[in-house]
């Protein structure tokens, strides 16, 4: 490393606050302080301001009504189209020449859809569908890597009012049979494969797969040629029709948007909880695309004229509302890679950066550990100073790495935006406005203007600032849930329970809890320390313990198993799997294996266990509860905590020892 890079290095460790540059802030959407009293005085008629970056066919009455807490409603009897907002009115407006996707493949082909192209594949899309008796309400399933097919069908879903539930492409089989019964889907859109790493991936082989263990059966799967001559040679079945064939027997057709009511379904999207099942989070039309197109000119600043780069999977909500939904109803470019960042080599996303002249980009904290591994001689290589804006989502990010990220892709001179949220509050909620506030590196910032954060207690009584607690919001916003899916009890135990009197009409009595450990500063900053429940959080995937569990000892000579987090240093947390094996069955690599194999069947490769460690017994309370705590000190190699409330406590040190051994 040069002098002058040692110097700013020391420079920038010292360093725990940082201010925009003022040519950031001349530009910036969003740049008045008074902003954030605005909304606090005026709320919640405040967040007229989010719905008024809309078209809206039919002017809403009320911006909430919360006459009955939980169940919130916002925007009530305004209507629109979400697709009309994200494609037909930049067309109307003269905009179709501009560019709305730009894809990359991994192999380096390109492709360009204007506004005006994604009008019409849309429109045809959508007329296919209807054609395939998709009606109004009906639930399709999109399970589609990261190919211009993908938003594509999310758009004329959108436009035809038929809610989607997109699969993560990398999830299982079984997975998908999971979230098709659970949503009670009949429409099927996937492809026939894609690449990684180079490879092609049989994509339909597993789909098929899915398909037999869905319950009530398919009416209809469209397949998108994605490997063409590189294909798997798989012939389609009676119900299976190809994408370009449905495409092209449309030539043209046109479809109207269908006018939904604000708080009609525009998607669901299945998310790991506390318990095996996976949650089926409801987010509406107007609420939610009102919320992350306003979170996307606020913290994003996004601007008609940009070039906007999420490196995420649209298969997650943020790929969701941040490729797609965001920036494209702001007007935007939006860029979308199909492949890995290191393939073929790891200056790749810069590569992109460079020939896009990208101006904002945003992407996890994992990805930029990684990036941060393999060193800063990759982005220097390139030309990155169109980059105006850079910002970070999935997971806490270390000031390290945030330090890093700052000084060698913003060159100093873009703000970083760390954005803590989550799938169900459907946008941004904690991090600077980039405009209007300093940025304190490992923090993500103060909530968002019109959001009511604080840290509390277990008795929900607010924590001095330093202290660690537990992070609530006290006030609902559009972009949040409306229910699980078909699950209205569950939607009140899992998120509101906990702090609220669930007997009281009365929204002040009514809290919301994301189970995230946090802490606050003086200036109202918050740190957002990590999951609370068992769920844990690998590469900015949520990932539900149980759920990892079940899989495990759903395999042949397991008879218990008990799944931690433990740190990683680019993943952040990273699977251990503490497994007992049955009688008349011995330890050893071939169970291990199966075990890898049972999980990466059930969940999908993300799920995969970075150690399987092999026991006699687990560490267990005299009331026969086990030890997570213990567990987790084992796998990151801490000190152990109280061993002494232990039934068994001898164990642990056995269990230690071999972890030592296999790591
Ligand atoms: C959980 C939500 C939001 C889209 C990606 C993940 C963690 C998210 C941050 C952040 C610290 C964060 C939380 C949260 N998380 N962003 N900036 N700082 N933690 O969505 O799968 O619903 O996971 O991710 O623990 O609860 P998700």
């Amino acid at each position: 490393m040069a002098q002058g890079d040692t110097e700013l290095e020391a420079r920038l460790e010292e360093q725990d606050e940082f201010e925009p540059s003022e040519e950031f802030v001349a530009q910036a959407n969003v740049s008045d302080s008074d902003i954030y009293d605005e909304f606090e005085e005026n709320w919640p008629v405040c967040w007229e301001r989010a719905a008024d970056l809309l078209d809206w066919d039919e002017e809403y009455d009320e911006v909430l009504d919360d006459s009955n807490p939980p169940f919130y409603e916002w925007f009530t009897g305004g209507e629109l189209n979400a697709c009309y907002n994200c494609v037909d009115r930049h067309v109307e407006n003269g905009d179709k020449n501009r560019v709305a996707i730009k894809w990359e493949g991994e192999h380096g082909e390109t492709r360009t859809y204007t506004y005006q192209d994604l009008y019409r594949e849309v429109n045809e899309f959508a007329a296919a569908l209807r054609d395939l008796g998709v009606e109004e309400d009906d639930v399709v399933t999109l399970y589609m890597p990261m190919v211009p097919e993908l938003p594509i069908a999310m758009l004329a879903c959108a436009r035809i009012g038929a809610p989607h539930n997109v699969v993560f492409a990398g999830f299982s089989a079984e997975a998908l049979a999971t979230r098709m019964n659970a949503a009670d889907s009949r429409f099927l859109v996937t492809c026939d494969g894609y690449y990684r790493r180079g490879d092609p991936l049989d994509h339909l082989d597993k789909t098929n797969e899915g398909l037999d263990s869905v319950d009530h059966g398919v009416d209809a799967t469209v397949v998108v040629d994605r490997l063409g001559d590189d294909g798997f040679g798989h012939d389609l079945k009676g119900n299976q029709h190809d994408w370009d064939d449905l495409l092209d027997e449309q030539g043209g057709e046109r479809v109207e948007p269908v006018e939904r009511d604000a708080e009609d379904m525009l998607f669901l999207m299945y998310t790991s909880g506390t318990t095996g099942q996976p949650k089926g989070v409801k987010h509406t039309t107007g609420g939610y695309l009102s919320y992350a197109t306003w979170t996307s000119h606020a913290v994003l600043d996004i601007e008609q004229e940009d070039t906007y780069w999420c490196s995420a999977d649209i298969g997650w909500i943020t790929g969701h509302s941040y490729i797609v939904y965001g920036p494209l109803a702001l007007g935007s470019t939006t860029v979308m890679y199909e492949g890995t960042p290191d393939f073929p080599n790891r200056d790749r996303m810069w590569d992109i950066v460079e020939k896009y002249a990208v101006d904002i980009f945003y992407t996890a904290p994992t990805a930029i550990r990684a990036f941060m591994k393999w060193g800063s001689k990759y982005p220097a290589s390139r030309d990155l100073s169109s980059l105006r804006l850079l910002g970070t989502v999935g997971e806490p990010i270390n000031p390290r790495a945030w330090k890093w990220y700052y000084e060698h892709i913003g060159n100093e001179d873009c703000p970083v935006v760390d954005t803590w949220w989550q799938t169900e509050t459907g946008g941004m909620m904690i991090t600077t406005l980039p405009g209007v506030k300093n940025m304190k590196p490992g923090s993500a910032g103060p909530p968002l203007p019109g959001i009511d954060a604080q840290i509390v207690d277990t008795n929900g009584d607010e924590v001095k600032p330093g202290r660690a607690g537990y992070l609530t919001v006290n006030k609902p916003w559009p972009g949040m849930l409306r229910t699980l899916y078909n699950n209205d009890e569950r939607y009140i135990s899992e998120y509101w329970e906990e702090y609220s009197d669930t007997d009281s009409d009365d929204p002040d009595d009514w809290v919301y809890f994301p189970e995230d450990g946090a802490k606050v500063d003086e200036d109202d900053y918050i740190t957002v320390l990590g999951r609370v429940d068992d769920v844990i959080n690998v590469s900015g995937h949520r990932l539900g313990t149980m759920e990892i569990e079940s899989a495990i000892v759903g395999v042949e000579g397991v008879a218990e198993a008990a799944v931690v987090g433990g740190n990683h240093e680019v993943k952040g947390e990273a699977v251990y799997a503490y497994v007992i094996t049955e009688d008349g069955y011995e330890e050893g690599d071939d169970l291990r294996a199966r075990i890898i194999e049972g999980v990466e069947d059930a969940i999908g490769p993300i799920a995969r266990p970075e150690q399987v460690v092999f026991t006699p017994e687990l560490p267990k309370t005299r009331s026969g509860k086990i030890m997570r705590r213990l567990l987790e000190d084992v796998a990151n190699g801490a000190e152990l905590g109280n061993t002494s409330t232990l039934r068994n406590p001898e164990i642990v040190g056995e269990i230690e020892a071999k972890v030592r051994a296999q790591s």
